[in-house]
């Protein structure tokens, strides 16, 4: 079988070719982000235009770069939510015109189900342990901070969230307030990449420890803009220890708080899915850290993509899910 995935759930305009055991056969992503860059985060209206005038050209250039026609795909899946209305509707009725005209199936996907099966594609190296469940997920992403027990294929149970801000949201208003653009993970891992991660304190999780699995960043990301705010010559002369301290201490959080849960709920391996998961940072603590394995998937496909998409897609349609021309979006579809 051959999947086409479309993905337009916020700023990015995706599409991708896979085979059924989740081999990539093109990955195309066109990136909105120099027309959100200046307004330091993604302005709804001109992502759903920028999607509507890229949508084509990209799955074109998917079909293209994989060697296939439309003809040959068997299953088209895409975003149904959550993310932003106007942007996935535009993926979704892309979607339902190739299905309805050349009379594929049709799949509709939850993004954050998405993020969590790039760990299966085929060039991840969960894809080759034979038996990886019960597996913990930590989804985080510019919307998302959630842990999620798999104990089989396509079940989920949400164990903990957070209360307030996403990781992703904290670090991208921190990245604001220092003048950067979006999305700020990127820049604030590149400055801090050499700094001392030790030097500056921010603070850790601000509540108390009645709900184990529960993260919460509102209180270091206020801490991250008033440190701005009140020590401007650290960050001119100190910025390279100031963006890894603060990155550090989101680190700290998300990596203390997984592995209690990986702990107390006894699974065999631990997963991180979703934009921050691409930080080399997490990735090395999270690593040392763990006496669990711990899989990531490629960075490229940490943030969003279509492969992950298709690939969640053909999991539920070999299952004989589909569906038909009322597909719809949902902004806040959980998991
Ligand atoms: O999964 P994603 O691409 O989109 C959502 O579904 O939200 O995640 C985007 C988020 C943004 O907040 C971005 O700043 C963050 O992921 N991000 C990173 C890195 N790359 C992207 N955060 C830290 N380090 C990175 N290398
Ligand atoms: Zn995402």
């Amino acid at each position: 079988m051959i999947a086409l995935g479309i993905e337009t759930s916020c700023d990015d305009t995706a599409a991708s070719i896979i085979e059924e055991n989740g081999k990539i056969l093109s990955n195309v992503l066109s990136s909105q982000e120099v027309f959100h860059k200046d307004f330091g985060g993604i302005v709804p209206e001109i992502a759903s235009r920028k999607h509507s005038e890229l949508i084509g050209y990209t799955i074109v250039e998917a079909l293209k770069l994989s060697g296939k026609t439309m003809s040959s795909v068997d299953l088209i899946s895409v975003t149904k939510g959550p993310g932003l209305v106007g942007s996935l509707l535009i993926g979704i009725e892309a979607a339902k015109a190739l299905s309805f005209a050349l009379h594929k199936p049709l799949i509709g996907v939850n993004h954050l189900e998405g993020h969590i099966y790039s760990l299966f594609l085929d060039c991840s190296p969960l894809s080759r342990v034979s038996d990886p469940f019960p597996l913990l997920v930590l989804i985080v992403s510019g919307g998302h901070t959630e842990l999620v027990l798999m104990r089989s294929h396509l079940t989920y149970q949400v164990i903990g969230e957070t209360r307030d801000d996403a990781a992703g949201e904290a670090v991208d208003k921190f990245a604001r307030f220092l003048g950067f653009g979006y999305p700020g993970g990127p820049i604030v891992e590149k400055l801090g990449s050499n700094g001392n991660s030790n030097a500056y304190k921010f603070p850790g999780l601000s509540f108390k420890d009645s709900s184990p699995y529960e993260f919460s960043f509102s209180g270091l990301k206020t801490a991250g803009v008033y440190f701005i705010e009140k020590n401007p010559d650290a960050v001119r002369e100190n910025i390279q220890d100031v963006t890894a301290s603060f990155e550090n201490a989101l680190i700290n959080i998300l990596v203390e708080r997984t592995l209690k849960a990986a702990h107390d709920f006894n699974v065999r391996g631990v997963g991180v899915v979703g934009g921050v998961s691409a930080n080399e940072r997490l990735r090395k603590t999270l690593n040392a850290k763990s006496d669990l394995p711990v899989y990531f998937p490629a960075k490229i496909l940490s943030t969003d993509n279509a492969s992950m998409i298709a690939f969640a897609g053909l999991m539920h349609f070999k299952r004989g899910e589909k569906d038909d021309l009322m597909l719809d979006a949902h902004s806040r579809l959980g998991l």
